[in-house]
C-alpha cells in the first residue's frame, strides 16, 4: 500500500469484479444501440479503459475534459469544458463514464450540455458515488460502490493530480492535504 494511504476501501480485485458486472449489464441494455461512450477526463480514464473491455456490443468512444476542482479538495462550483467532443451527439445514445459523483455538479452540467445538443438518450455509469455530498439532484444509471464522506484517491481519482495510478481506491491520510 502507498505510504500516503490510510486505508484501502476497495481492492484492485474488488473493483475489477464490479467493473465486469457493470459491463455485462451495459452490454445487455445497449445491444443494437451503438452507444457513444464518453470518458470524462481526467478521472474516468482508468475506469473507462477497464469498462469498455467488458462491454460486448459495438460502440464508439470519445473524450471530454471538464474540471470543477482545482488543487483544493472543495468544489469551486464552476464547471469548465477544457476539451470538447470530436463528434456530434445529435441522435446518439450517449453513455457518460465517470469515476465518481460527489456534489453531482460535473454530471448535471454535462447531461444538460448533451441534452441541449439533442442526444437521443443520455445514460450515466459511475464507479463511485458519494451521496453525502450531493447538491445537484442526480443518480447514476449504473453505479459501482457507495463511498463514505472521506477524501479518496486512486483508480483515476487524484489529489493535486497525484495518486491516479493506484490500482485500488483508498482514503488519503489527512496530514497529506492539511499541511
Ligand atoms: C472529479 C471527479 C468527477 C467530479 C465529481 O473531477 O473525477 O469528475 O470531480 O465531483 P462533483 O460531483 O462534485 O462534480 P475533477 O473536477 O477533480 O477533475 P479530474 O477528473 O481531472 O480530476
Ligand atoms: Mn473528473
Ligand atoms: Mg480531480
Amino acid at each position: 500500500m502507498h505510504n500516503d494511504i490510510r486505508e484501502v476501501l476497495y481492492s484492485e480485485q474488488q473493483i475489477q469484479e464490479k467493473v465486469k458486472e457493470m459491463g455485462e449489464m451495459i452490454s445487455r441494455d445497449f445491444e443494437g444501440r451503438n452507444p457513444l461512450v464518453i470518458c470524462v477526463l481526467k478521472g474516468a480514464f482508468i475506469f473507462m479503459a477497464d469498462l469498455v473491455k467488458q462491454i460486448a456490443v459495438p460502440l464508439e468512444i470519445d473524450f471530454m475534459a471538464v474540471s470543477s476542482y482545482g488543487v483544493s479538495t472543495k468544489s469551486s462550483g464552476v464547471v469548465k469544458i477544457i476539451k470538447d467532443l470530436d463528434v456530434p451527439v445529435e441522435g446518439r445514445n450517449v453513455l457518460i463514464i465517470e469515476d465518481i459523483i460527489d456534489s453531482g455538479l460535473t454530471l448535471s452540467y454535462l447531461i444538460d450540455v448533451l441534452e441541449r445538443r439533442n442526444a437521443r438518450s443520455v445514460t450515466v455509469a459511475a464507479l463511485f458515488d458519494k451521496p453525502a455530498r450531493r447538491t445537484a439532484e442526480l443518480d447514476a444509471d449504473y453505479k459501482g460502490f457507495v463511498l463514505p464522506d472521506e477524501f479518496v484517491v486512486g483508480y483515476g481519482l487524484d489529489y493535486a493530480e497525484k495518486y491516479r495510478n493506484l490500482p485500488y481506491i483508498g482514503i488519503l491520510k489527512p496530514e497529506i492535504y492539511t499541511k
